[in-house]
């Protein structure tokens, strides 16, 4: 059964809310939040970026077996780093139960599955909730950046941007990437 047309934001934040550990609630609401700032900037479907912001983790609570037997019961077959580090897993399993459980649409569905990685030739939903995931105020509250600076200074978001500084919100608009609008 698919929750979409069920789920106003405000019901999936409460379903989401309660699918995490409480630890990471307050970043994916910021995710959510800079992701929609962003999609304000860029021009990018607000409701898509909120969505994908929010759903982004959808998956992250669950063990490397659970991660493993959805990838199996969705029928994705795995490389052999996946299976030995099955928590790598969680942008491709809230990816599938984003579109599977709550029915988001292939925008959303292909923003979570690339948040951790990016790929070549991202789309404009895809790097937005690939660099909110990395500048949204709370992420320095609950762990340590993914990798460093330097990869979201290649993307082009200045150092005047307070990253990961709690409390701190993106004024200004920031270039997404050198390269073309998507
Ligand atoms: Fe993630
Ligand atoms: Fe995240």
């Amino acid at each position: 059964m698919k929750l979409q047309k069920y789920l106003t934001m405000e019901k999936l934040e409460e379903v989401v809310i309660s699918l995490l550990k409480p630890e990471r609630v307050k970043h994916v609401l910021g995710c959510r939040d800079t992701a929609v700032a962003l999609a304000k900037c860029w021009g990018a479907d607000e409701t898509d970026a909120a969505r994908a912001g929010i759903l982004h983790d959808i998956t992250k609570a669950i063990d490397g077996p659970l991660q493993l037997t959805l990838c199996e019961a969705y029928g994705k077959i795995l490389s052999d780093f996946s299976r030995k580090y099955p928590k790598t897993l969680h942008a491709l399993t809230g990816s599938l139960v984003a579109e599977r459980i709550f029915g988001e649409n292939e925008n959303v569905v292909s923003a979570i599955c690339h948040h951790t990685t990016g790929r070549a030739d991202m789309t404009m939903l895809e790097k937005i909730i690939y660099i909110a995931d990395y500048v949204e105020r709370e992420r320095s509250g609950i762990t340590a950046r993914r990798g460093d600076e330097n990869v979201v200074n290649a993307w082009g978001v200045t150092k005047s941007w307070p990253i990961g500084t709690p409390g701190a919100f993106p004024v200004q608009p920031v270039r997404l990437s050198a390269g073309k609008r998507k």
